[in-house]
């Protein structure tokens, strides 16, 4: 299946009750066949109303981290989110949404096929990478799974909560950066 055709029956899906509120499904935006995936947590409300990831202040942040290792969502990246709908007031999506979730996301996986994923923020990593994943503590450290380099970084939401940790989220996109270099990824 290409992914326009998994976009298009995802924009449909109704598995789980964030579906009543949402304006749109955020499926995800970038380069199709992109080496590095991103993965956030769910859609917030700029997100949800243009029906792209990352749109808001946290998605400035996050473009501006990716720009300063020569990554954009227009030439080499492609972003996505755990959740394809918006949960209310922004709460965390719950484990069952998820659970509802994820296949779509695993789909997206197989026809994109990346080298490199990363949970940007404790939801994706815990999910994703392992259930007990401490952002503070395991931050930036690079782990294989099922073929796959993952990475865990700050969400770009906690570091506008708390902008003494965005040296430190740097930090990861450097790790990154050198990855890619180290694994000979064009990009
Ligand atoms: N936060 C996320 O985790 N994802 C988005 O798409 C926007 C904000």
């Amino acid at each position: 299946m290409a992914l326009d055709e998994l976009e298009t029956k995802c924009s449909k899906c109704r598995k789980c009750e964030l579906c009543t509120g949402r304006t749109n499904v955020v499926f995800g935006q970038g380069k199709k066949d992109a080496d590095i995936m991103l993965i956030g947590e769910g859609p917030g409300e700029n997100e949800d109303l243009q029906g792209k990831p990352f749109v808001g202040r946290s998605g400035q942040l996050l473009d501006k981290f990716l720009a300063s290792i020569d990554l954009s969502r227009e030439t080499n990246v492609y972003i996505a989110n755990m959740v394809k709908c918006r949960p209310p007031k922004n709460r965390d999506p719950k484990p069952e949404e998820q659970d509802m979730c994820i296949g779509w996301l695993r789909e997206q996986f197989k026809i994109i096929r990346p080298k490199i994923i990363v949970c940007v923020g404790r939801i994706s990593a815990q999910r994703l990478i392992d259930k007990n994943f401490r952002v503070t503590k395991e931050h930036g450290v690079f782990v294989e799974k099922n073929g796959v380099l993952m990475m865990g970084t700050y969400h770009p939401a906690a570091i506008l909560r708390n902008p003494n940790n965005k040296e430190l989220a740097f930090q990861d996109w450097l790790a990154l950066r050198d990855k890619i270099k180290e694994l000979g990824i064009a990009v």
